[in-house]
């Protein structure tokens, strides 16, 4: 929502959700001529997020930037290397609108997770600065433009879980009914103190290739049969750069194998890692889990409960 501050001089600011997403189901297809992946892959935001605010800053505050950003989290970049200052030279690139911008965030999102926090901060910024210019630009050319910021950015803009293809510029609503199996179904979130270069992955994947790719024609068969039919989010649940990271990152494997047998969760990686997560079954003793996950991990290790958006 667009608000203004300040009686005299009043400049609009308005506040953005900046949501977590999980990787329900993530098929790795092959290598594209670009050197990217192709992916089928359901995702789903998530109740927890970021916030991002934007405000138009004066003539009299205008900084040598166009675009300024600050961050309550030290160890987030706020150089032009922060997708929110990359989606803002993407918007400027598309519009010419000439306003000066300052951008607070407040991160709660792990970086280096697989929560696709940057990319949601850089969709965020996208849909803030539709909003602030009155650009009014409508969803396939905002879609563009957040292809353009990462491919994990398209993602966010529906607002809902989405099923992504190609390197993740295609984005779809996934249809309705399949969608209310996701929504509001609750999701343990967790990631040890160590990151995966996602980069680092998709070139194992590739290293190993074919063999830990997911036919595409086999990927859609799987899919189209779980969006036609009733089964619930935990019988979507698919990632093939498990296999590449897992044997590299033993914490992994190890901790999701004793969350299985200790309390018959079906946990999962997210995206290339090292986020993990778990749908939470009614009455799941999530402080129990907790525990378990931090005795394992170490007591500092990110654990956060919420549900799907
Ligand atoms: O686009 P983004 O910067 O988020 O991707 C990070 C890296 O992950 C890419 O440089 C690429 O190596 C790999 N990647 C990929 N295929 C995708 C998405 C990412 O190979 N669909």
């Amino acid at each position: 929502m667009v608000k203004s501050l300040g009686v005299v001089n009043p400049l609009p600011t308005v506040t953005v959700f900046s949501p977590a997403k999980i990787n329900l189901w993530l098929a790795v297809t092959g290598r594209r001529a670009d050197g990217y992946h192709d992916l089928v892959s359901v995702v789903a935001p998530l109740e927890f997020g970021d916030q991002l605010i934007a405000g138009v800053q004066g003539n009299g505050r205008r900084a040598k930037d166009q675009f300024t950003l600050e961050c309550d989290d030290p160890e987030v970049p706020v150089d032009g290397s922060n997708l929110v200052l990359k989606a803002a030279a993407a918007f400027v690139g598309a519009t010419g609108w000439k306003a000066a911008v300052a951008f607070r965030l407040t991160k709660r999102i792990p970086l280096g997770a697989g929560f696709g926090g940057g990319s949601s901060n850089g969709a965020a910024a996208l849909r803030a600065l539709n909003q602030l210019s009155g650009a009014g630009l409508d969803r396939a050319t905002l879609t563009a433009l957040a292809a353009q910021v990462g491919s994990d950015c398209p993602l966010f803009l529906p607002g809902g879980p989405v099923v992504m293809r190609g390197r993740g510029e295609q984005v779809e609503p996934l249809p309705a009914a399949a969608a209310a199996r996701l929504r509001g179904r609750r999701v343990l979130l967790f990631k040890p103190n160590f990151s995966v270069r996602t980069a680092w992955a998709y070139e194992r994947l590739a290293a190993g290739a074919p063999a830990g790719y997911l036919p595409v024609a086999e990927a859609e068969r799987r899919l189209a049969a779980w969006i036609a039919g009733e089964a619930g989010a935990g019988e979507l649940l698919f990632n093939n750069l498990e296999p590449v990271v897992f044997r590299k990152f033993i914490a992994l494997p190890a901790l999701l194998e004793r969350l299985r047998t200790r309390f018959g969760l079906a946990p999962r990686m997210s995206g290339s890692g090292s986020a993990c997560f778990a749908l939470l079954p009614d009455g799941a003793p999530v402080e129990e889990i907790t525990g378990s996950i931090r005795e394992a991990w170490g007591p500092w290790c990110f654990v956060q409960s919420t549900a799907i958006a």
